[in-house]
Formats: C-alpha cells, structure tokens, sequence
C-alpha cells in the first residue's frame, strides 16, 4: 500500500531523481521508528550457497546501491543479501545525463550509467558503518579511463580492499556500458583474469584467515559456444560461483515503445525470458560444479520460480523491485517455502 503511493509520486519524477530521492530517504530513515513504512519480516528461508548460509534466496541486485549507503534499510525490508557496488578503485562520475530510463508500459528499464560510483574507500567506509548485520556482496570494476588491457589490476585492487568485508565478491565484465568491459568476457583475456583473481583470493585468504568466494558476472548477449567457454573458465580456475545475467543490449519485446532507442542496457521483464535461457545453458555446461545466482526480469514469483528451475540457487532483483515494490522479495520467498 505504501509502496502504491510512493511509487506513484517517484514515476511523477524523472528517474534518476527519483532514485536518489529513494536513496536518501532510506538513509535518513534506516534504522528509525519510520522503517515501518518498508520493514517487513520475512521467514527465515536458509539457503546454502558457496559455502555461505544465505537467511533467504533473494538478494538486491547489483547497482542499486552502488556505494552500500543503505545496506540496513535495504536489510529491513527482508533481502536475504545485498549486492553493492559495482565499485571500483576510484571514485567517477559515470556517463552524462540522462542516462536511466523507464519503459513503463513493458515494465523495463534502459540505463547507461557507466558504473557513476564514489570509490572503493568511500564503500568500505559504508560498510563498516552498516548496522544491521545483513549479507553482502561487494561487486567490482574498472574504471573507465583504466585501458581494458590493464583492468585486471582495477579488479585486484578492489578485490584486496574489500576482502575484509564481504561475504562474497562479484567480478562484474559484462556491463554494456564501459568501453570494452564485455571483451573480458572471452579467450584468454578471461582466463588470464580468473586466474589472477583466484590466486589473489588464495593469498587474501590466507593472509585474513577467511575464504570469501568469488562469482562472476555475465551477460545474456552470448552466444551457445560463448557460455561453453565462460564455463570452462569458471570451472578450470576454480571460481565460486556465476551470476547470470546483467542487462542486455537486444531490445526484443521493446521496440516501438518511448525510450526503446536509447543507448544502454536493457532490464526488467523483457529480460526474463533471454536470462533465463543463459541460465539454462549456463548450468548444464557448469554440471552442477558451480552454482548460479538468477537475475534478470523477475517481475514475480513465478519468474523467480523459473529462474531456480533453470539452474539457479540464488535470486537477485532489480528493475521488479521498482515495478512491483518490497512486497516482491516476500511473495518469492513465500513461494520457495511451499515448494521446500
Ligand atoms: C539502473 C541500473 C544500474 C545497474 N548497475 C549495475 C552495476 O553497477 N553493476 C552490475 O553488475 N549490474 C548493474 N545493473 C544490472 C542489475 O544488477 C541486473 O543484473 C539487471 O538489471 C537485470 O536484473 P533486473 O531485470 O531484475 O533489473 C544495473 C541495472 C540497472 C537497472
């Protein structure tokens, strides 16, 4: 009901607008009497994954909280983890405004962001002032102006300043919207990472006397001989698990609709069906040796539902949490405790 009304008075403004106003207002209002507005209690729905016991399957995607600023508002309304970031080692301003979009009537969401974050400094920052004991995940990048070839150093430095703090780390390769990010994504560009990455976590481990996971995050713009390859890396470099899918450059569902021609990634439920089959095709190349994270278009339970049948252990959302609201995260978990 409340969120009726919010959502109402934020599709008033212009999106990003609206975002921030959302952003701040959970800021201010986290860990007050005035959480009633959004807390919700959700059954303890225990879920193992990379070795972690997740308190329910669904978890903020990345994004939407770039800079961890609202971990325990987000934590009041019942995600069972919270996927910050994409940071990277220093803070930028992103892509020029107007850069986010709503395709309301499809439920969607165009953005070119390009990964508009304050730091890794400033996020562990956050972290550390983070309350409520929920979840997290930190999800890493380069920054824009370091070359693709030297990106991997990007990666290392944000996987060594965050390692303290998270409960896993998501590699991010498959944004649309930094030059060059999604070539990581193949050959031996992608080995070469994985396996410095994995050396890394070895050392950190080592060194902080804990082993925190790491996944990886792909898009869905890949082709069947692409996911094959990406699952060898995975499995070759021994990675902790996959998250599929980030948004997608095809605009399948969309065209014809105000907004569909901007540049940028494509969300929402014109996703759904394009990251379900990558999760799919994902999970029978990985055989059941790394598990899945599914996100991508879930607008309901049904779709959450799709998602864990195709392979995924795990939910994220993003884009339904703005269509559909907290009540979202309750009615999948709801629907996971039937089916347990
Ligand atoms: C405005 C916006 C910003 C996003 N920023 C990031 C990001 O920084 N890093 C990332 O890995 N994914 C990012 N994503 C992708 C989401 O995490 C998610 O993978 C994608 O939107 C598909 O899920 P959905 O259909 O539930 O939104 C972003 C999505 C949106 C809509």
């Amino acid at each position: 009901m409340f969120y009726t009304l919010a959502q109402k008075v934020m599709f008033q403004m212009d999106p990003e607008k609206a975002h921030h106003f959302a952003i701040n207002s959970l800021k201010a209002t986290a860990n007050t009497p005035l959480d009633c507005f959004y807390a919700q209690k959700i059954d303890s729905t225990p879920v193992e994954f990379m070795g972690i016991t997740f308190p329910n399957p669904v978890g903020l995607a990345a994004g939407m909280d770039k800079d961890g600023e609202c971990i325990d508002g987000f934590h009041a309304m019942g995600f069972g983890h919270i996927e910050v970031g994409t940071v990277t080692p220093r803070p930028q301003p992103g892509n020029d405004l107007p850069r986010l979009f709503r395709l309301k009537p499809a439920k969607g969401i165009i953005n070119r962001m390009g990964f508009n974050n304050k730091g890794v400094d400033n996020l562990i920052a956050n972290l550390k002032s983070a309350k409520s004991g929920a979840l997290i995940g930190v999800n890493i990048g380069k920054n824009k102006d370091t070359p693709v070839e030297q990106g991997k150093d990007d990666y290392l430095i944000c996987m060594d300043k965050v390692y303290e703090y998270a409960a896993y780390i998501a590699v991010n390769i498959s944004s649309p919207n930094t030059p060059g990010l999604r070539s990581l994504q193949y050959g031996d560009l992608l080995d070469d990472l994985l396996g410095s990455l994995k050396s890394k976590q070895k050392n950190l481990a080592e060194k902080h006397g804990k082993y925190v996971p790491i996944a990886l995050k792909i898009a869905p713009d890949l082709s069947d001989e692409e996911i094959q390859k990406i699952a060898d890396s995975l499995i070759k470099n021994e990675f902790d698990g996959a998250i599929a899918t980030n948004t997608t450059l095809s605009r399948d569902g969309v065209s014809g609709l105000m907004n569909a021609n901007e540049a940028g990634g494509l969300s929402g439920k014109p996703l759904n069906s394009l990251s379900t089959s990558v999760i799919k095709k994902l999970s029978i190349c990985l055989n059941d040796q790394i598990p899945i994270i599914g996100v991508g278009g879930i607008n309901s339970a049904a779709d959450a539902m799709d998602k864990l049948d195709a392979g995924a252990t795990l939910v994220q959302i993003y884009s339904g949490f703005i269509y559909q609201g907290p009540k979202l995260i309750k009615d999948i978990v709801d629907a996971c405790r039937v089916r347990k």
